[in-house]
């Protein structure tokens, strides 16, 4: 049921305009938090000038915990309470796929030990198996990966079957993968790339089969496509974009030239944004009382949102393409680009902003300016 919080100060709420954030390389890098992130989010809650509340939510490609969790990290960076209802994650969308897979087996690539699986299975995800599950049973699968005790023990025993409860004469070629979910950054590349090409060779995702026309592999699906990311380290670092152009080119390698088309959720995909825009109406009138009851039962949206990133190819992009498509009538998506992350100063950005600014806090204050 719809448990309204409304803010007591509503009144002082900006009701037209509201922002979304990309976390890593805006707010946080590395895990510690961009100083300027924790002044902006105070200006943000009324520590301004007009002492007004603007609302906002976080948009990140990241992922590999729970949201809860991701929450209550960030929560802990910036020193205040982020919620579940302002927060999505690469791998937020993909719950929307669950129904689909609902009684089929999926492979769940990525993150630390079972997390991943645990994600999925809160998802509605019924049949989850993971790289490690098949490397317990065939170890030859990657000749140089050896699961430590810890993972071994985690692995679930693909032959004894859960919906039976009872052990079963079951071999890997017993099991089809309906679908393969790259939730998070890989912690193995080289035995999740041999397991991801593997199923897209395999005779309709069945394990252990070779297809002979290699076209006939389940749907893959990656949480976001960001080639790389900004971390702690001085020069970016590669994320899971660099992983699915490795498993495309070299499915296309190995197959005498056929082309793999896998699929990408995430920015700068405007589904993501469209998920996102969806959420920031419901945060608005759930947290704000704002734009409530309105337009065919849903409540309105502001007229600007300001996207504030660092990657120019995932949150420009995206939030460039967002913009365009959601025409004249619709909410405007005003792209920002800092210069704390992904994108160097004096290099030209692949796709533009509409403004350019050092940090964070720069980009709140421009926001607020140009609405005030
Ligand atoms: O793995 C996370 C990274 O690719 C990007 O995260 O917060 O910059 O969208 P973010
Ligand atoms: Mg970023």
């Amino acid at each position: 049921p719809f448990t309204p919080m409304v803010d007591p100060d509503c009144d002082n709420v900006a009701g037209n305009f509201a922002f979304a954030f990309d976390i890593d390389g805006v707010l946080v890098r590395g895990g510690k938090p961009i100083p300027e992130a924790i002044e902006a989010m105070k200006v943000l809650n009324g520590e301004n000038e007009y002492g007004i509340k603007v609302p906002y939510i976080f948009l990140t490609n990241g992922g590999g915990k729970f949201e809860s969790e991701r929450c209550a990290d960030l929560s802990r960076q910036l020193d205040m309470t982020v919620s579940e209802g302002q927060f999505i994650c690469g791998h937020t969308p993909m719950r929307e796929l669950s129904s689909r897979y609902r009684d089929c087996s999926v492979l769940v690539v990525g993150g630390e030990g079972e997390t991943c699986r645990l994600v999925a299975e809160s998802y509605g995800f019924h049949d989850v198996i993971t790289p490690g599950d098949i490397l317990k049973v065939n170890a030859s699968t990657a000749p140089f990966r050896r699961l430590t005790p810890a993972e071994h023990a985690a692995s679930r025993d693909l032959l004894f079957s859960r919906r039976h409860c009872r052990p079963e004469v079951r071999k890997l070629s017993d099991i089809v993968i309906s679908a393969v979910f790259v939730f998070a950054d890989s912690r193995d590349w080289a035995s999740d790339l041999q397991i991801i090409l593997d199923i897209a060779q395999s005779r309709g995702g069945r394990l252990e089969t070779r297809s002979e026309t290699f076209d006939e592999g389940p749907p893959i699906y990656f949480s976001h496509s960001d080639v790389v990311w900004s971390a702690a380290h001085e020069h970016v670092r590669l994320g899971m974009g660099a992983l699915r152009k490795m498993v495309e080119t070299v499915f296309e390698e190995t197959t005498g030239g056929k082309k793999l088309v896998t699929h990408a959720f995430g920015k700068p995909q405007v589904g993501t944004f469209e998920f996102a825009e969806r959420l920031l109406r419901q945060w608005r009138a759930e947290k704000h009382g704002l734009g409530l009851g309105t337009l065919h039962g849903r409540s309105q949206g502001p007229k600007t949102v300001y996207f504030v990133g660092d990657t120019p190819e995932s949150d420009i992009k995206g939030t460039n393409a967002m913009d365009e498509k959601s025409g004249r009538e619709g909410t405007e998506w005003y792209s920002i680009l800092v210069k704390t992350g992904v994108y160097q100063e004096g290099t030209e950005p692949r796709y533009r902003p509409k403004k350019l600014v050092g940090n964070v806090l720069d980009a709140v204050h421009h926001g607020i300016r140009r609405e005030m």
